[in-house]
C-alpha cells in the first residue's frame, strides 16, 4: 500500500516534520511505501467557492477544478491508499496551508446529492497536531473540537480517521535567543523532554496501525 505524508508546517525540521517522520516510519515498518509532501513550498490557496465541483457538468465528481500545485497533491493523494497529515496548531486550528488543502480536498468531494461518499474507495487517515499549550489549555479553549471537526470531515468524505495532539511542544532549540521572558522555559523543557518522545511513539504506532489495518 502507498501512504502520503503531508507536512503542514513551514519548518521542515520542526515538530510536525518529526512527528510525521515517525508516523511514516511506523507505516514503512508495516510495509507501506511512503511519499512525503511539504505543503509550504507549494503554490496554492484555499477554496475560492467557484462551485465548479458541484455544477451539473462532466467535471462533477472529479475533484477540485482550480489548477495549481494542489492539483498534483490531490491526484497523488487519490492514487495512494491512506494519508498522514501533520500540522502545527496556529491560532487554535490547523495551519493555513493544511486548512487550504482540506478545504479543497473535502469540499470537492463532499456529496450534495446523497449522504454517501463520492470517492469509490476508502482512504483512511491519521492527523497529527502539535501545539505549545498543554492538554488543559487545549480543552479550555475548545481546540480539541477543531481537531474533532477535521476528523469528522475526513471520515465523512473519505474514510476512518484517527488523530493525536502533541501538547507542550518546544518552539525553539535555544530559548535564550528569543524574547520569551514570560515562558517558564525550564519547566517547559523538562515537560517536553518527557512528553515529546511519548508523542513520537504514539505517532509511530498510529502510522503502523494505519498501514496494517488498511483494507483495499
Ligand atoms: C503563527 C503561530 C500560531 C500559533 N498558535 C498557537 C496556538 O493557538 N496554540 C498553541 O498552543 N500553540 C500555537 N503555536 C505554537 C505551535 O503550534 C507549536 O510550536 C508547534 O509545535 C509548531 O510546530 P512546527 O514545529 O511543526 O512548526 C503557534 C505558532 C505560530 C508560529
Amino acid at each position: 500500500m502507498k501512504i502520503i505524508g503531508l507536512n503542514g508546517s513551514a519548518r521542515l525540521k520542526g515538530n510536525s516534520a518529526k512527528l510525521l517522520a515517525e508516523a511514516c516510519r511506523g507505516a514503512s515498518d508495516a510495509g507501506a511505501e511512503i511519499q512525503i509532501v511539504n505543503l509550504y513550498p507549494l503554490n496554492f490557496k484555499g477554496c475560492r467557492s467557484c462551485f465548479a465541483c458541484k455544477r451539473k457538468s462532466n467535471f462533477y465528481g472529479k475533484g477540485c477544478a482550480m489548477k495549481d500545485d494542489f492539483t498534483q497533491v490531490m491526484n497523488d493523494m487519490l492514487a495512494a491508499d491512506a494519508w498522514i497529515f501533520a500540522t502545527p496548531i496556529y491560532n487554535g486550528h490547523m495551519s493555513s496551508s493544511m486548512s487550504a488543502l482540506l478545504e479543497r480536498l473535502y469540499f470537492s468531494h463532499c456529496n450534495y446529492d446523497a449522504h454517501e461518499r463520492m470517492v469509490e474507495r476508502e482512504y483512511r487517515s491519521v492527523v497529527i497536531y502539535s501545539m505549545n499549550g498543554n492538554q488543559q489549555f487545549m480543552s479550555k479553549m475548545g481546540i480539541e473540537n477543531s481537531c474533532k471537526y477535521d476528523a469528522f470531515l475526513l471520515e465523512k468524505g473519505f474514510g476512518a480517521c484517527k488523530y493525536m495532539v502533541a501538547n507542550s511542544t518546544l518552539q525553539f532549540d535555544d530559548y535564550s535567543k528569543y524574547h520569551t521572558a514570560a515562558v517558564p522555559v525550564e519547566l517547559k523543557t523538562k515537560l517536553s523532554a518527557e512528553l515529546f518522545p511519548q508523542d513520537l511513539n504514539r505517532a509511530y504506532e498510529l502510522g503502523k496501525e494505519l498501514a496494517t489495518t488498511h483494507e483495499p
